[in-house]
């Protein structure tokens, strides 16, 4: 535990930034007034209880803890493999009769490619941003290029329940004609609808969340027509966190679990198919149930526009590749192209990794400011193509290039195949222009075992360098990603 604190006044409110930013792992253990102790992990994420409490209840009984970052495995295993849940009449409490619905087939099959508003605008939202981002699609070219969801992030209602109903109600100052009518006009040019909800008693910026009224918040969404819900982690009451091992020693008996396939239950029997992102920040060892619940998870904390963000983010999610298939995405977090000052090459490895590993691509920006430059990087057919493969699911996994190339973290050589044919992604971490390159026998599923001279093709580029046999070397600036396809002479 980092610090620890102890309040006396009331449970301060989760204020987020404008922008995103790297949380840090801090504990703080505050009390309000009423004698609720509450753990603060990060700038967003608390769980409270009332502290005389043994925390009991139908979510099982948990003290106050900090959710199970560290409780990574060592190995993963490939989606064929994922345990199956323990059987139902084995589980106690919750788990054994949590809903098991899994997600809808109809939609999330490759990664979601479009926008989201908060690292753009925050809680700084509207109706005049959410449909000028829909309108940009059209007229940038992001529309023909395969760009589909256009997400609104937290702070978009009011902070009650209609007392009546219990509906969340759209905050008519952000948002004056309702969310209805955003879906209307952004299904009018063709693009679907994204939302944001909370797993927690409160969103992270402290809207209704929807923990107990998911089936009143799935069908408000429904017959609002979104297509997409992001589904956040905050604010969670202690007695539905995680203590342990979780039953059968499977995480989808979590409790974590269980509030996401509470809310993936209530999704799946609405009319229309929408597709749902687990926004838990890579805890609960989410990788491992996250395909039986949703389409897309949160591997860690909040992007921001900075390298640092780029290799660790990466770096954790290399272990966990084989995961990775049709309608089962790991989610490196939405994109930070256009904001604060990373270099152009940086922005490239930005979308070429998020390509590559097919995560979710959620540009995050004001797209008016986006530059010629930037929106050819985040327009790019062939990269676009792999990341949105129809007959090819998996990712592109690290490779050793040559015997004697020093193991890098994160790895700095990818390769996999598209219906294209293999494919070879080089990212260059170090500080300054490399010479990078790669053997022919060593890039996996390389046809002829790489034996014999192979046309390269520059996917950024769009166009071949030439034909070369053995080996192939390529100059890369500092924090740059060259893409290839490699095709037999
Ligand atoms: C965080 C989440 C961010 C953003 C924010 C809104 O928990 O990771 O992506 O949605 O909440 O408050």
């Amino acid at each position: 535990m980092a610090s620890v604190a102890v309040l006396g006044g009331l449970v301060p409110p989760r204020v987020n930034p404008g922008t995103a930013a790297i949380l840090s792992e801090a504990l703080i253990v505050f009390m309000n007034k009423d004698s609720w102790a509450c753990i603060e992990q990060n700038s967003y994420y608390s769980q409270c209880l009332p502290a005389s409490s043994s925390a009991s209840s139908t979510a099982g009984s948990s003290p106050i803890i900090s959710m199970p970052t560290t409780s990574v495995p060592t190995t993963s295993a490939p989606t064929s493999q994922l345990p199956t849940s323990t059987s139902s009449a084995s589980l106690t409490g919750i788990a054994a009769s949590a809903p098991t619905t899994p997600p809808s087939k109809l939609t999330g099959k490759t990664p979601a490619l479009g926008w989201n508003s908060w690292n753009a605008y925050g809680c700084e939202i509207s109706e005049e941003k959410v449909i000028a981002a829909a309108n940009q699609f059209i007229s940038l070219g992001l529309k023909d290029a395969g760009y589909e969801f256009v997400n609104i992030d937290d702070c978009w209602s009011l902070q009650a329940r209609n007392s009546t109903t219990q509906q969340i109600i759209p905050d008519s100052s952000k948002f004056p004609n309702g969310i209805s009518s955003v879906a209307s006009q952004v299904h009018a040019l063709g693009l679907k609808l994204g939302i944001y909800g909370d797993a927690g008693t409160e969103t992270c910026s402290g809207f209704p969340g929807s923990l107990g009224y998911e089936n009143l918040d799935a069908s408000t969404f429904a017959d609002w027509g979104v297509d997409y819900l992001k589904y956040d982690n905050c604010n969670v009451p202690g007695n539905w966190s995680d203590s342990g091992t979780p039953q059968g020693n499977d995480w989808y008996n979590s409790n974590s679990a269980i509030r996401y396939r509470q809310m993936g239950a209530a999704l799946a029997v609405q009319s229309n198919p929408m597709q749902f992102n687990l926004c838990i920040w890579g805890n609960a060892n989410v990788w491992q149930w996250g395909a039986r619940v949703g389409h897309s998870w949160r591997m860690g904390s909040d992007s921001s526009a900075s390298w640092s963000y780029i290799t660790s983010i990466l770096t954790q999610n290399v272990q966990y590749l084989s995961y990775i298939d049709f309608w089962a995405h790991n989610d490196m977090d939405m994109m930070e192209i256009g904001n604060g000052d990373l270099t152009i090459e940086e922005q490239r490895t930005h979308f070429a990794a998020w390509c590559f590993l097919k995560s979710p691509i959620l540009l995050g920006t004001d797209l008016s400011l986006l530059s010629t430059e930037q929106i050819a990087i985040i327009t790019n057919t062939e990269l676009l193509a792999f990341h949105q493969d129809d007959t090819i699911g998996t990712p592109a996994m690290p490779f050793t290039p040559a015997p004697s190339t020093p193991t890098a973290s994160p790895p700095e050589f990818y390769a996999g195949p598209s219906s294209a044919g293999t494919h070879v992604f080089v990212i260059n971490t170090s500080g300054s222009s490399a010479a990078m390159s790669f053997d022919f026998v060593n890039v996996p599923g390389l046809a002829n075992g790489g034996a014999g001279s192979f046309v390269v093709h520059d996917m950024w580029a769009g166009e071949d360098v030439g034909t070369f046999s053995e080996s192939y070397s390529t100059t890369l600036s500092s924090h740059d990603t060259a893409a290839f396809l490699l095709t037999l002479a």
